[in-house]
Order: C-alpha cells, then sequence, then structure tokens
C-alpha cells in the first residue's frame, strides 16, 4: 500500500487527544509544516551508521533523558547538567570498552506522553489525564486538561531552542577532552562516585598529555574537542510529527525531522495500527519498546513491516521487561530474532518495567532493580552469543530525589519527598546515572 506522511490517519491510532477545536489543528499543523527542520537527512544517515556500528558491537549507544520535557521547567542549566553527565557515562563506557560511545538523548522534542489511563481522579475529581505538555497541561484543573494545538508550536519553540544550546556546546568547547575534569558536577565532586570519576579524568589527561607531546592535539584533530549529541523522542502525536515530515531532496526520501531517531512506545505499536504505518514510512533510524506482552510471531511480523530492507541500524528494539520478567520473557524472542537472521539492534531500558509505589505514595523505581534488568540483559545476550548494543534511561544531570537506592546516594522512600520533580515518571539523577555508568562498565569488562 502506498505509503505518504498522511496515510497514517486511515489507521486506527491510541493514545492521541481528541482536539475540540479542528480549524485551529489544521492551522497549527499547517504552520508547522512550514517551519524548518530541526534535523536534516544527512544527521539521521549518520546515526543509522552509527547504530549500526553499535548493533555489531563496534560501539554502545547510551540514549536518555527525560521521561518528559516540561515548558515550565526550561533552562539552560539543565541542559547544560544533561549533557555533561552524558558526557561523563560517555567516558566512563568508551575507556572500559575502548570503544566509541553514541549518544542520544531524550531531549528537544521528548513531550507526549502515553497514559494507563484516560482519566485521573484526584479526592473524587475526575479529569481527563496529562499527557504531556505538547498536548495539555498537568495542573490538575479542567481548563487545563483541555488538549490546546497551540502547544504544538511552544514544543517545536523549545525543541529548536534546546537544539540550539546542545550543538553549541557539542562544537564550542565544553566537550573537549582537555576539560573532563569540568564535566562533574557540583553535588557528586565530593562523594565517592565524583572522586572516582576523577581519578578517571586524571587518566584520560595523561593520555591527552601524551597524545600532545606526540603532536596530536585538540587544534589539529576536531573529535578531541567536538562530539555529537543527537536527539530523540518517541513520535506519539502525529499531528505533530507528520507536518515535521520532509522529502530530502536528495535522494525523495522522507525523514521525520522533528528529531534523529524517534521511537514507537509499548502501548502504541499495534501491528495494524496507525504507528507503524507512519513510521514504515520515514527513514530516520527508529526505535521501537518491547515490553512483557510482545508475542514472538507479533515481533517478527513487526520487524519485517518497519525493516523490509534488513537494514543494519535501521531498527532498534528496546527491551523493557521489568527485572522479574526478563529472563523468563526475553530469551525466546531473542533466540526467534536471532534465527531468522533479521538485523535489529537490541537496547535495554531497565526504567520502565521496574515502577513501583513507594511507602510514603510516590511513583518510584530501586535502583537495584534497574541495575538487575541490565545485567540480566547482559547476561542473556552472552548466553546467545549476541550483541547487547546499549542502554535506554530516563534520568537528568539535576540532583533530584526521584527513584530509590543506589551506594552514591541512598535515597530510602521518606527521601522521595525532597526533590522530586518528574513531570512523569522518575528520573536517576547524575549521581544515580553515573553509578550505573561505571556498573555497566564492570559487566562489559567481565563479559
Ligand atoms: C517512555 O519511554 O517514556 C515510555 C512511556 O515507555 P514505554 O512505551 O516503554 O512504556
Ligand atoms: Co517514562
Amino acid at each position: 500500500m502506498r505509503w505518504t506522511p498522511r496515510s497514517w490517519r486511515n489507521f486506527p491510532i491510541k493514545q492521541q487527544p481528541t482536539y475540540d477545536d479542528k480549524a485551529l489543528l489544521e492551522e497549527v499543523e499547517k504552520r508547522l509544516s512550514h517551519f524548518p527542520p530541526l534535523i536534516f537527512a544527512g544527521e539521521a544517515r549518520k546515526l543509522k551508521n552509527k547504530l549500526a556500528a553499535a548493533g555489531r558491537g563496534e560501539a554502545f549507544l547510551l540514549q536518555g533523558g527525560d521521561c518528559a520535557e516540561s515548558f515550565s521547567d526550561f533552562n539552560a542549566d539543565t541542559i547544560k547538567n544533561l549533557f555533561k553527565v552524558m558526557l561523563q557515562m560517555n567516558m566512563v563506557l568508551m575507556y572500559s570498552t575502548g570503544k566509541p560511545v553514541v549518544k542520544v538523548g531524550r531531549i528537544a522534542g521528548q513531550f507526549a506522553k502515553p497514559r494507563s489511563s484516560d482519566f485521573e481522579e484526584i479526592d473524587g475529581v475526575k479529569l481527563p489525564s496529562y499527557r504531556g505538555d505538547i498536548i495539555n497541561s498537568i495542573e490538575f484543573t479542567k481548563e487545563a486538561r483541555v488538549p490546546n494545538p497551540y502547544n504544538m508550536i511552544r514544543a517545536y519553540n523549545q525543541s529548536a531552542a534546546t537544539l540550539n544550546l546542545l550543538r553549541a556546546f557539542s562544537r564550542g568547547g565544553l566537550a573537549d577532552l582537555n576539560k573532563v575534569h569540568r564535566w562533574n558536577l557540583e553535588f557528586i565532586k565530593d562523594n565517592p562516585l565524583g572522586k572516582k570519576y576523577d581519578e578517571l579524568s586524571h587518566k584520560i589527561d595523561a593520555s591527552m598529555k601524551f597524545m600532545a607531546a606526540c603532536g596530536l592535539t585538540s587544534d589539529i584533530m576536531p573529535q578531541l574537542h567536538q562530539t555529537t549529541l543527537y536527539t530523540s523522542h518517541e513520535a506519539l502525536l502525529l499531528n505533530y510529527e507528520e507536518p515535521m515530515t520532509r522529502m530530502d531532496s536528495e535522494t525523495g526520501e522522507w525523514f521525520d525531522c522533528s528529531a534523529h531517531m524517534l521511537w514507537i512506545g509499548d502501548r502504541t505499536r499495534d501491528l495494524d495500527g496507525a504507528h507503524i504505518e507512519f513510521f514504515r514510512g520515514i527513514q530516520n533510524p527508529i526505535g521501537c519498546k518491547v515490553g512483557p506482552s510482545m508475542q514472538e510471531d507479533e515481533l517478527i511480523e513487526l520487524i519485517r513491516a518497519l525493516n523490509p530492507k534488513n537494514e543494519e541500524g535501521r531498527l532498534n528494539l528496546i527491551v523493557r521487561m521489568g527485572a522479574s520478567k526478563i529472563s523468563e520473557y526475553y530469551p525466546p524472542l531473542l533466540k526467534r530474532v536471532k534465527e531468522s537472521g533479521l538485523n535489529v539492534v537490541w537496547t535495554i531500558d531497565p526504567m520502565h518495567g521496574n515502577v513501583e509505589k513507594s511507602s510514603t505514595g510516590f511513583k518510584t523505581r530501586n535502583f537495584e532493580n534497574i541495575l538487575s534488568e541490565v545485567e540480566q540483559f547482559f547476561t542473556i545476550h552472552k548466553e546467545f552469543g549476541t550483541v547487547p548494543a546499549g542502554i535506554h534511561l530516563e534520568m537528568t544531570g539535576n540532583d533530584v530525589t526521584e527513584c530509590t537506592g543506589s551506594a552514591s546516594c541512598a535515597i530510602d522512600d521518606e527521601g522521595l519527598a525532597s526533590r522530586y520533580h518528574t513531570q512523569c515518571d522518575p528520573r536517576l539523577n547524575a549521581s544515580q546515572a553515573l553509578e550505573l555508568a561505571f556498573m555497566i562498565s564492570d559487566t562489559i569488562k567481565e563479559n
């Protein structure tokens, strides 16, 4: 069947808002379709090649950022802190694996959220659920929960400003390998983890000095003072993604130019649904979440639909089973895909299968469960002789208290209240994220 950027409209769709003002919706879609693309096709192709390398075990994918970005908490520090902690994790992983790390942020467009229920009830008052700032607002009032098409313009503008700063950080000197010390964030500098990172940065300094003595300095080797942080988000709201989808003038191929990489959530991956239809036609590297309800035959069909040419680096399957389920549900899927000879890039999202409620009433995740799911993922791949290509995390560079546990900050149920800032799901803070990177690097070394 012929694909167009709007052919998804002929298919059943889940997790979408109902806009009352259809004329305003159309006007906004039209305006978006004239806005400049946020990324260009050549960048998405480059990322595809890098993901192909990760799929072969020649690189490692580090994907992370907020569960949901927000309009109100939009500032340079938050962006800079995430950038820094991703650079730190990059260093830790690169140093232990000796392989390049492909950095992809859940940023500059991660605004739309699938919800487990269409309604939220507090003290007997029932209102439509919050679906992310690109759709409605988080305040618990009737007005705030009305979907507003204009939010798509705000999301576009915020994404453009965020990406602009990320590009400046990447090229403007902050990523210089002579400055690895400076990435250590204030609030972790003095804890044991900050010190551990500091030791690593001394080793890197020594290597840099050695290279400089050989004449290999950052002014002649841009790789030493520049980096690339790609952007990604769940392409849930297709009214936004469609107008951002543009034809590449060189090849005639379609790219969703709202981000380098887009993924399909676990709740919207129905084979006959609108999201699969939209994704099959865009040529970006794409992801799809794989939760415990995924069936073997379904997965094979899904891979064939999304990657008909069996391209390497095209399709990232993001496994999110939960620490208590992964050992049962994942191996049969991995086995089938391996036997079928289909090219996929397997990564682990140890966040979404490990949500729990704290005794103090917060939606949280425990660090031990997160770590356990990651370790099991690596073990399973070792058994099958396949490549665990990366991780996908909900994390922030800020000093929040949203996930419990970890040696470096030991947040307990009571401690969650202190700085619980997330717009949606609980994120690892910078210290927990860095600790996880050290632990993953140990696991990789062992394997
Ligand atoms: C997410 O990544 O924020 C998310 C909602 O994930 P999933 O689709 O795996 O539930
Ligand atoms: Co989430």
